[in-house]
């Protein structure tokens, strides 16, 4: 039996409870929220829906009642404000973090054992202040921001290539901000292809520089940011732990020493399983990429400082 809390019932977290619910990635579900009733009313429109649907998972939603998260294996924290157009993701910091830091002892409190993924923003930031404040073995939380920004470099790659999406490798590093995400061009592939050889380098390029701005294009176009791909993204890495599934995934991770940094949290190759993040995946990378993650992790240094 799986459990799996996710607080924040807007819409990243109703969509990642709505993904774990209907994919059956997890066997119940808790959908929590500050406001009232807005979780108590999405969570039964969505089992109405499991009714259409013939599926298997339970969903019950609650307004601020810890209690009924109990023993959660995986916790989901998407609590706090999303960007609205023009923000960038860092100016969000005031707000989210004395938000996160609440729902974090909260959630211990009741599941002590569990493994965190943080979604709110700016993520690298709040992952960072989780590890701070909770002082748990590393493995146990995780950032979610590089399963989503891959998803869409390899969108950006499926539609420059013309190809289908799922024969597609793209993975990205760095921090979760538009300046500091890192698109591993020379590591994406189409079928085994390296793109390199398929994709003149300005198109490339562009490709790289679309994934960097992809959160700001939907903010921009949407109103605030996106969810549909954020939610399934961290579904996706709620279903690689509850399923120990030992999938690499970009993740934002407590580094100690890999790529050459220490007590930051940033997005690298990370392998999820049952404990989390069981491994941190060192790429080869050449002196331009180390250049790039180095620029990145000092930018995301610097919003760490501003938690003080
Ligand atoms: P939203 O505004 O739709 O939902 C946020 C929800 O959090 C609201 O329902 C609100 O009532 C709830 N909330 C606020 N304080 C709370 C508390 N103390 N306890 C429980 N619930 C509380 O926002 P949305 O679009 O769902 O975004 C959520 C967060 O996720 C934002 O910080 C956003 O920037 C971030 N985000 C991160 C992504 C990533 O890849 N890491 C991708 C997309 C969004
Ligand atoms: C996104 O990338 C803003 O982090 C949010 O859509």
């Amino acid at each position: 039996m799986s459990k799996v809390t996710v607080v924040g019932a807007g819409n990243v977290g109703a969509t990642c409870a709505n993904v774990l619910v209907s994919n059956g990635m997890a066997d119940e579900v808790v959908l929590l929220d500050i406001k009232e009733g807005v979780s108590e009313g999405k969570a039964m429109d969505m089992m109405q829906a499991a009714a259409v649907l013939g599926q298997q998972s339970r969903l019950v939603g609650v307004t601020n009642d810890y209690a009924r998260t109990n023993n959660s294996d995986v916790v989901v924290i998407t609590s706090g404000i999303p960007r609205k157009p023009g923000m960038t993701r860092e100016e969000l910091i005031g707000v989210n973090a004395g938000i996160v830091k609440s729902v974090t002892e909260n959630v211990l409190a009741h599941s002590p054992n569990a493994v965190i993924v943080c979604v709110s923003n700016p993520m690298d930031t709040m992952t960072y202040l989780i590890h701070k404040e909770t002082k748990l073995p590393r493995n146990r939380i995780i950032g979610m921001g590089g399963a989503l920004d891959s998803a869409r470099f390899k969108y950006f790659l499926s539609v420059a290539l013309g190809a289908n999406i799922n024969e597609i490798e793209g993975i990205v590093i760095g921090g979760h901000g538009d300046t500091t995400m890192i698109p591993l061009k020379r590591y994406a592939a189409y079928r085994g292809i390296p793109v390199s050889t398929l994709l003149p380098a300005e198109q490339l390029d562009k490709v790289a520089a679309d994934t960097m701005v992809g959160g700001a294009t939907l903010t921009k176009l949407l109103g605030t940011s996106a969810w549909y791909a954020p939610g399934a993204a961290a579904a996706s890495v709620v279903a690689a732990v509850i399923g120990d599934q030992k999938r690499l995934v970009s993740c934002s991770a407590l580094l100690d020493g890999e790529y050459g940094q220490k007590d930051l949290c940033i997005g690298v190759p990370c392998i999820l399983g049952r404990n989390g993040i069981e491994k941190i995946v060192e790429f080869d990378l050449d002196e331009s990429e180390k250049a790039l993650f180095e620029a990145s992790a000092a930018a995301v240094r610097k919003t760490n400082a501003a938690l003080a």
